[in-house]
């Protein structure tokens, strides 16, 4: 056998992105790939895209276009555009950027190691199916290599919701909960590999609905996070996203009992204003959030919350903008994540009259994100002096210093030894840093 080709991946977008990289540079391992930090001496680049917003979009051919010199050099090198971009605009990716040498939706991954051979013939090879068969069958088996303490796993995909202003639903495809047999089997096998902590990923993973490992069923999410927590050497269970509609009761009970269920919520609701919330068909209101909300808290009090914002969106006058103030005003957020509306080409709200001035919508923005940064700073800040666990996951930047994850997801960094990474222990906040938790070990 020659020496390996070298593969690099570049990955944008969410999370599930992160995972599906994972998991390509697995199935390419079988095709005599290795990973790479470096582009510049890849034999494969792939470029992992996301289409949710233009710019996310746009970064794809900027960085195709850098490429371009190095291709220029090296005839040899193959160049491929995967993920919701690819999705989205298949075919049309090869025509603006000869240099693609292939483009594969992320419903094929499993379909790489062949389209690695056509592509290595000299030919070009695209697809954008969305088959019958699971790709996550094939995608599954991963080499036995050890792993850092966090990873993420995949339990649903896809999305039913079709929020207007939304491309997931086209790029991801319709709504899928793989079965829980299997996820139950992967998380086993990363927890033998010293995996600590798994975060499970779906675009509406409190949607999921997975066939029961007996057969029965099928699981609910929280059926799955107390299925996962009888696993010996898993520690911690994390979700995201959550979609309000589908938080139903046993989830919000599991945070209650299920010690394994970390205190954190990502649930995103867009806007605060009603007007707003119809027109995006979120299908809920903003005071059905709130009692939501409350509902949560009244069994889990210390929950951190942390959701999606847009500004902006089609029709928004000042007095919907000032709802979603008093909404996150009312909530109190710990983490959130903020967006001015972008206009996504096949979606219901691109066609809509009622565009909000750029100006408009950049001042809105500026004032929602000075409010939630407020309140993230004061929910840190209430950190300091608390007990708290926390899953070590690297050296700190400090000699004789460690950095893990606090049960809400706040960056923590004590004085302790290395070998604790890949523990959990009990920490005292001492401090609150622009953005991290300084603590001591008890
Ligand atoms: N499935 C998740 C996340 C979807 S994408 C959910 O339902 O919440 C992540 C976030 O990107 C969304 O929550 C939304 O806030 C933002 N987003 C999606 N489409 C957008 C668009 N066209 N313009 C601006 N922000 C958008
Ligand atoms: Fe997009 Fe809405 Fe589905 Fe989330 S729930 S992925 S925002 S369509
Ligand atoms: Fe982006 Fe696709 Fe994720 S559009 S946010 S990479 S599902």
């Amino acid at each position: 056998m020659g020496e390996a080709k070298k593969l690099f991946i570049k990955t944008y977008g969410c999370q599930m992105n992160v995972y599906d990289s994972e998991r390509m540079a697995e199935a390419l391992g079988g095709a005599g790939y290795v990973a790479t930090d470096r582009a510049d001496d890849a034999d494969m680049i792939l470029l992992n895209t996301c289409h949710i917003r233009e710019k996310a979009a746009e970064k794809v051919y900027s960085e195709l276009g850098r490429l371009k010199p190095l291709k220029a050099e090296r005839p040899d090198l193959k160049i491929g555009v995967t993920g919701c971009v690819a999705q989205a605009e298949g075919e049309e990716i090869m025509r603006r950027q000869p240099l693609v040498d292939l483009v594969v939706g992320p419903q094929s991954y499993h379909r790489l190691p062949q389209m690695e051979a056509r592509v290595a013939e000299g030919h070009k090879a695209l697809d954008t199916d969305f088959p019958e068969e699971d790709k996550f069958e094939t995608l599954q088996k991963r080499p036995r290599a050890a792993r850092g303490p966090s990873a993420f796993l995949t339990v649903q995909e896809g999305c039913d919701k079709f929020c207007a202003f939304c491309v997931v639903p086209y790029t991801r495809g319709a709504e899928v909960s793989r079965p829980a047999a299997r996820i139950l089997s992967e998380a086993r096998d990363l927890v033998s590999r010293g995996v600590r902590e798994v975060t499970l990923l779906g675009q509406n993973v409190n949607a999921y609905h997975g066939a029961a490992p007996e057969g029965e069923g099928p699981w609910s999410l929280a059926d799955l996070a107390r299925g996962l927590a009888a696993i010996e050497g898993l520690e911690r269970i994390r979700y995201t996203t959550s979609h309000p509609n589908d938080m139903a009761d046993d989830l919000i009970q599991a945070h209650a009992d299920c010690d394994k269920l970390m205190p954190y919520l990502h649930l995103p609701v867009q806007s605060g204003s009603d007007r707003i919330l119809k027109a995006m068909n979120r299908k809920h209101t903003a005071r059905q959030y709130l009692d939501l909300i409350a509902r949560i808290r009244a069994r889990r009090p210390d929950i951190m919350l942390s959701g999606d914002f847009i500004v902006g969106f089609p029709g928004e006058t000042d007095e919907d903008f000032e709802q979603t103030l008093a909404l996150i005003e009312a909530v109190n957020y710990g983490q959130a994540y903020s967006f001015k509306y972008s206009p996504r080409p096949g979606t219901p709200a691109a066609e809509r009259a009622g565009h909000v001035d750029d100006a408009v919508a950049t001042e809105r923005l500026r004032r929602l994100q000075a409010l939630l940064e407020r309140q993230q700073k004061a929910v840190q800040q209430a950190m300091v002096g608390r007990e708290v666990g926390v899953l070590f996951e690297k050296p700190g930047r400090m000699p004789g210093q460690i950095v893990g994850k606090s049960d809400y997801l706040h960056a923590v960094h004590v004085p302790g030894p290395q070998d604790l990474i890949g523990q959990v222990r009990r920490v005292r906040i001492v401090e609150s840093t622009s953005n991290s938790l300084a603590g001591e070990l008890i």
